[in-house]
């Protein structure tokens, strides 16, 4: 199977997690601006963000990032330099509309991301943009609630429409919401959501999802009336769910784990509701407020690509013998695969699971697929020479890029392939520097410490050659 060349080969990450200069030209706060380091209980801020608030911690990680908002020219002409094609990041929602409901963006937020794309092309870089990666601004949460309140939608439309109209010649590709059914995980993060203990979680998150899938469906009709060349895609959390043993009650448990995550790429790609929605809304308690209207405006604009990010499968099971082995999955809870490796964060490595999800995808929708997060967080080592020896990450990029190469033979279609932080970045679900994911470091720690000077790792070499070779050398 020969790649063609206009396969994006690239690199991604989020405004919240590297830009910094957290209140800087007019930006206002944003989620994670309020979340502390993992040593100082960012867990607990994560699924409490009403504690957080009324803390005062020693340090926040989002406030400076890697400083990426005045390093980008050099960021931006390292990446060049490893050749990638495509460069996937967000932009701030607060720092165009720092409350969120402001009637006028502000200028110099704008004026950044011009600058930030203008980089991007000088080098022929194809700038791919998440309107909303974890980002809602916090004053929407304060004032409204966040997405469980449905005038957010009219919000978010007069920030895309703003978006669209200044970029629309810079930018083609475009996500509305980063993993979409990451919001009834993490409501937080996906939804700026807040929920108290004496209220309905499930109720609460469901609506808000609601009203982002009606957003996002009316953000693509807007772009298409904007620039029919633009490209909108939906992002999921990706991964799917494997049954633990052939009991058939394993195998159903994995179905309707599966169906969770699709119910929300269900409505975005077919355009409605699918036939299981209803029991998952039964079986939580959830009676959904839908308007008038709501189900043609879903029908009537699905989206033209469906991005995912992938770290890993999922594993399920009715057996209580195993269902006290849960390990990371990424906000998801799964069980401990004994067939795979896993990593120093407890994130299991199954590059074949690439592969399946890929293919399961594809026979679902049959919609073109793009790779935009993908990679291994580990400690590096810098080296007493200065290098960084990153095998380990040379070898779980390059066995995940074996396993896209195989489901394009499978006859998936697929955009391209970035990989998560292509330079390191603050980790959303912990907040540290030191679970890095780059082919460039950055030097700064946990706490803060460090020049935030880049370096190139090995694997940044060895990316170099992947992308120069259309994924032949691998
Ligand atoms: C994805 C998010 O879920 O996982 C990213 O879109 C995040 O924002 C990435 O950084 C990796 O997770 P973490 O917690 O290691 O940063």
């Amino acid at each position: 199977m020969v790649i063609e060349n206009d396969f994006l080969w690239g690199g991604a990450m989020a405004a919240n997690q590297c830009e910094g200069a957290y209140l800087e030209d007019g930006k206002g706060m944003s989620p994670m601006d309020i979340l502390p380091c993992v040593q100082c209980g960012r867990k607990e801020a994560m699924y409490h963000p009403g504690i957080a608030m009324e803390k005062d911690y020693e340090y926040y990680p989002s406030h400076e990032g890697i400083d990426f908002y005045h390093r980008y020219q050099e960021d931006i002409a390292l990446l060049a330099e490893m050749g990638i094609k495509a460069f996937r990041t967000s932009i701030s929602w607060a720092r165009i509309f720092p409350n969120g409901d402001e009637v006028l963006p502000n200028e110099l937020g704008l004026q950044f991301y011009d600058n930030l794309f203008d980089e991007c092309l000088k080098y022929k870089i194809e700038p791919i943009v998440t309107i909303c990666h974890f980002d809602t601004p916090l004053s929407l949460t304060m004032k409204y609630g966040g997405w469980a309140d449905r005038r957010v939608i009219e919000f978010y439309l007069a920030y895309c429409e703003v978006l669209f109209k200044r970029y629309e010649k810079k930018v083609k590709y475009w996500m509305t919401f980063n993993e979409i059914n990451m919001i009834t995980h993490i409501p937080f993060f996906g939804g700026g959501v807040m929920i108290r203990e004496d209220e309905k979680a499930n109720q609460i998150t469901y609506q808000a999802a609601h009203h982002q899938l009606v957003a996002s469906a009316l953000a693509t009709k807007l772009a298409r009336t904007i620039n029919e060349k633009m490209q909108v895609g939906c992002m999921l959390a990706a991964g799917s769910f494997y049954p633990y043993s052939c009991n058939p009650q394993d195998v159903w448990q994995a179905i309707e784990k599966n169906q969770d995550t699709y119910l929300f790429i269900d409505v975005q790609v077919r355009g409605k509701y699918p036939s299981y929605a209803q029991r998952i809304w039964n079986e939580k308690n959830v009676t959904l407020n839908m308007q008038k209207g709501d189900k043609e405006i879903l029908q009537a604009n699905t989206v033209d690509f469906i991005a995912f990010s992938y770290y890993s499968s999922r594993l399920t099971s009715v057996d209580l013998e195993f269902s006290n082995n849960i390990v990371d999955g990424n906000a998801i809870q799964t069980l401990r695969n004994p067939y795979l490796d896993i990593t120093q964060w407890g994130r299991q490595i199954d590059p074949l699971g690439l592969r399946i999800t890929m293919n399961e995808l594809y026979d679902r929708y049959q919609k073109p697929l793009f790779v935009v997060e993908n990679g291994l967080g580990a400690v590096d080592k810098v080296e007493a020479d200065g290098s960084i020896q990153d095998d380990y990450r040379i070898d779980y990029t390059k066995k995940h890029i074996e396993e896209v190469k195989a489901a394009m033979n499978d006859g998936v279609e697929c955009l391209g392939y970035l990989t998560w932080g292509c330079i390191d970045l603050v980790s959303a679900g912990t907040g540290e520097m030191e679970k890095r994911y780059g082919f460039i470091y950055v030097d700064r720690d946990n706490k803060g410490n460090g020049t935030l000077e880049r370096k190139k790792k090995k694997s940044f070499v060895w990316y170099k050659k992947v992308i120069e070779s259309n994924g032949k050398l691998l």
